[in-house]
């Protein structure tokens, strides 16, 4: 597995492990259950860690590699642990042209991460997370970003600095 920029605690909730038997239980093989419970444990831990990839192996009878293999198969999974906050800035044409890696920037900038570096960067505190995606479909409305699940257009720099003071502490 990749490297994780911090290390991620690993203990599921009783209600969610409960809920996860349940789930479990109404497959006659347990192991269709994989995708649902890393789903859910990427949604409670913002990631899929090695520690949940084994979790997960031991409650449905596997070995670590046969979940460790739909973690990477599965783009929808991420193996990094993910800010409370995501930023999620546009890149693609149009939000490129109207200032979308100023955006970037200025995020990055504002809360000391590295611009330079690609990928997902989150804060250390694991407030934020800031990093770039492809079209959002709001071409029109040039730059835009996703906060969390809200859409923001046509962002300005004072904008992204309002944002940030509306986010999850
Ligand atoms: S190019 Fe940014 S929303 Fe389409």
């Amino acid at each position: 597995m990749t490297a994780t920029s911090q290390p991620m605690p690993f203990s599921v909730p009783q209600a969610l492990e409960a809920e996860l038997d349940a789930l479990a239980a109404r497959y006659p093989e347990k192991r269709s259950a994989s995708l649902m419970f890393l789903h859910a444990l990427q949604d409670h831990f913002g990631g899929v860690s090695r520690e949940a990839v084994e979790w997960t192996a031991s409650k449905l009878g596997l070995q670590p590699i046969n979940v460790y293999e739909l973690v990477t198969f599965y783009p929808m999974f991420r193996q990094e642990t993910l800010g409370r906050n995501q930023i999620k800035v546009c890149r693609t044409l149009s939000c490129a042209l109207a200032g979308a890696y100023e955006l970037r920037e200025h995020f990055c900038s504002k809360l000391g991460l590295d611009a330079a570096k690609h990928g997902p960067q989150t804060t250390p505190d694991g407030k934020f997370t800031v990093e770039f995606v492809e079209c959002l479909a709001s071409c029109g409305t040039a730059p835009v970003l996703m906060l969390n699940e809200e859409l923001w257009e046509k962002v300005t720099l004072p904008e992204a600095d309002r944002m940030l003071t509306l986010c999850r502490p």
